[in-house]
């Protein structure tokens, strides 16, 4: 199905089970421990080994030679695959960094060897045994110092709109500021992982990974083998944020190790491994100057960002909603990216937004300042309703000022202090924040297969993925009510290679294309039922288990008492992204509470209020937000990978010391969903809400740390120690 025009009334829009606060159908296999996570799929080959993951000592430089054999020696070990045993290995189209090194080392922590055993301690034994004579080279790790060779990637041009160096030399108000984001971690629960088996010149692996049909691509190109002979079962996964794109070197070592030991392979990224192993979100350095009218009339905006990585690697594009977000006659967006020898940096749950907005609402906030405008108002005087860049293109939907007006009413803005350091509670300084949202809704091609089988359930399978988002629950929600019958009557498989080709989960775009595939592949289904019942499709209806038309009325499940019935369809979005502008808005509300002596900063309260669509499980969507601005509080308050710059590593690789929020952390989250539907985005009507929560959460708590305290921080994380 082709979405070249905006979806039309459609048997969505009966909200009888999509748009309903909905549990989740894999909930039950979650909570028992029985869902079957990558790792635990010790069932498939009775004989699987362990495979350990040895990781380079050095950040940057050559191997000069490889000691194998104490660890050859050990007991139960099969093999150890290094790059004088692997072949050669080509390269993936997602990530850069090579998934086993030698002799050249690109990162720290990057594989030297694999070490396959009986179990797995032999093989952990036997891989700190691994011994590696490296030449190393001098490694560039700091970001800062890096500046001077940094390239504007060709992705990302810089945009210049009218004459910003004018009109901020004739503003009458500006500011001009300079902001840091660290590197941060995705630190998912699961850490990645992946079971592999030849059978032949055929492989099968069960990994952790986002993004099934890149994964496949990826691991054929660096294993050399077509496509057709690899199989990627990912049934569930515990967490991405980002961080499992595609194949890393877990799944890459597991099916070299299962070739050269000739047995099933196992292997986990070991969490301080993981770390600096995987990809991470690079560090940015930030630079805003915004000019305005007294009246708060925003006329110049500069957003310059630099970011480093390696080689070709991706550019963390942290200026890229500025040009969006605001109106503003004179515009000017850089991003630049410097080589640095550090791990690898990609996608981290909202890829530029989440640093981009932890500068970008500060920035706004110090000028609301500096003008003596309310930040709430100063941001809906500069509101824009058309790209600022091409005004003859219009948003598809953008309700950034109601979301703003909406939260603002609801979290009692106008009774805080707007006095900065004003507001006391005994020794506690308390302070009140907030900051806009934005996230792009970005559109891809997503397949899938629906069949109505004899009993009358409903089966749908597509290779989409649920990273703990939700996906299972509004796929079927989805097949439900296409289909008529309740949600209990469809069966929902995901994440194989088997299955039509999703567009899977990253970037927020895996809720309404994903759900679109199956609506597209449910009409397909819809029409072979009619046929069969002898109605007219057009105009068959589809409820309660019925198919009715006129006064004639059929149980669905008599369609497939001759057999059962398929429907399989892509969704494939035409230049509707082109010709409007699609992005999801929202607006946090932070409240926060300093101690006096200490520094220890506190939350007390947050709220989101977001327009994202239709919201197809409310449920789950709030889920989606609150996860978001937790992960938010921990960009802001406490998450940063401690940079070793002589050796060029992340000093905290464990969740003991790469500090995330907890519970305890986060004592009230309210969350507020704009009722919108979105015919531009999908028939679906719907964008998603993955990243969007996360999007200006740790602007509105840096925010609040101002107010409360008068100390304005431009470096995350806001600690105690920049306080005092
Ligand atoms: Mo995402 S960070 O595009 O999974």
């Amino acid at each position: 199905m082709k979405f070249d025009t905006p979806a039309g009334p459609n048997p969505i829009d009966r909200l009888a089970v999509i748009g309903r606060p909905t549990d989740r159908i894999d909930g039950p296999l979650k909570t028992s421990g029985t869902a079957t996570y990558a790792y635990e799929h010790h069932h498939v080959a009775p004989d699987q080994a362990y495979g350990v993951i040895v990781g380079s000592a050095i950040a940057k430089g050559r191997i000069a030679a490889l000691h194998l054999d104490e660890a050859r020696a050990c007991p139960g070990v099969l093999a150890i695959v290094t790059h004088e045993n692997a072949g050669p290995l080509g390269k993936g189209a997602f990530y850069v960094g090579r998934p086993l090194a030698g002799p050249e080392i690109q990162h720290y922590h990057q594989a030297i060897a694999l070490v396959v055993a009986e179990t797995f301690e032999q093989a952990r034994e036997a891989a700190a045994l691994v011994r590696a004579d490296y030449e190393e080279a001098n490694g560039s790790f700091e970001l800062a110092d890096a500046l001077g060779d940094a390239v504007t990637p060709g992705t990302k041009p810089d945009v210049t709109v009218g004459d910003f160096a004018a009109a901020f030399a004739a503003a009458p108000v500006t500011l001009d500021e300079r902001y840091t984001t660290p590197d941060q971690s995705h630190a998912m629960m699961e850490p990645h992982a992946t079971v592999a088996v030849w059978d032949g010149d055929r492989l099968t692996i069960w990994a952790a990974v986002q993004i099934v049909a890149w994964s496949r691509r990826d691991l054929a190109n660096i294993l050399d083998m077509p496509e057709e002979k690899i199989r990627i079962v990912a049934s569930f996964i515990g967490g991405g944020f980002g961080g499992k794109g595609t194949v890393s070197a877990d799944a890459v070592l597991a099916s070299l190790g299962a070739r050269v030991a000739g047995r099933a392979v196992k292997v986990a990224q070991a969490r301080p491994l993981m770390f600096n192993n995987t990809t991470h979100r690079a560090a940015t350095i930030q630079r805003i100057r915004l000019g305005a009218e007294r009246d708060g009339t925003l006329t110049a905006i500069a957003h310059e960002s630099w970011s480093g990585n390696l080689p070709d690697g991706m550019t963390e594009t942290a200026a890229e909603q500025t040009r969006l977000l605001y109106a503003g006659a004179h515009r000017l967006v850089t991003h630049r990216r410097a080589v640095l020898d550090l791990p690898e940096a990609s996608a981290l749950r909202a890829p530029g937004e989440a640093p981009g907005m932890m500068a970008l609402e500060v920035a706004m906030d110090e000028m609301a300042e500096k003008l003596g405008i309310d930040p709430v108002e100063f941001r809906i005087i500069n509101d824009t309703q058309v790209d600022p860049e091409k005004p003859e293109r219009t948003f598809s939907k953008r309700a950034l000022v109601e979301c703003l007006r909406t939260g603002a009413d609801r979290f009692g803005w106008s009774a805080r202090s707007t006095v900065p350091g004003a507001l006391r509670e005994g020794r506690w300084l308390i302070g009140t924040g907030m900051a806009a949202a934005i996230r792009g809704a970005p559109l891809g091609t997503s397949a899938a297969r629906v069949r109505l089988e004899a009993d009358g359930r409903v089966v749908v399978e597509t290779d989409m993925t649920d990273i703990g988002t939700g996906t299972y629950t509004i796929i079927g929600q989805t097949a439900a009510e296409m289909m008529g019958v309740p949600l209990s009557q469809v069966t929902v498989r995901l994440g194989d290679s088997d299955f039509p080709v999703s567009v899977g989960s990253g970037g927020q775009w895996g809720a309404n294309c994903s759900t679109a595939g199956v609506y597209a592949a449910c009409v397909k289904l819809r029409e072979a039922v009619a046929q069969r019942l002898g109605f007219n499709a057009t105009d068959a209806v589809f409820d309660d288990g019925q198919v009715s038309a006129g006064n004639r009325r059929v149980p669905l499940a008599d369609a497939a008492a001759a057999g059962a019935l398929t429907g399989e369809d892509e969704i494939e979005f035409a230049d509707l992204a082109e010709r409007y502008a699609q992005q999801t808005f929202g607006a946090h509300f932070c409240e926060v509470a300093v101690d006096t002596f200490t520094g220890e900063i506190r939350i007390r309260r947050m709220l989101a209020v977001c327009a994202a669509g239709r919201i197809l499980n409310p449920k789950a969507a709030r889920s989606q937000i609150i996860g978001g601005m937790t992960m938010g509080a921990g960009a802001a308050l406490t998450e940063e990978l401690v940079v070793d710059r002589t050796r060029g590593f992340f000093v905290n690789h464990d969740l003991a010391s790469y500090e995330v929020p907890v519970h305890a952390d986060i004592p009230h989250q309210e969350v507020i969903f704009l009722d919108e539907t979105d015919p531009v985005a999908s028939p679906m009507k719907a964008k998603g809400v993955g990243e969007l929560g996360i999007s200006g959460v740790a602007a509105a708590v840096a925010n609040a740390v101002h107010n409360a305290t008068g100390v304005r921080v431009r470096d995350y994380p806001v600690t105690l120690d920049k306080l005092l």
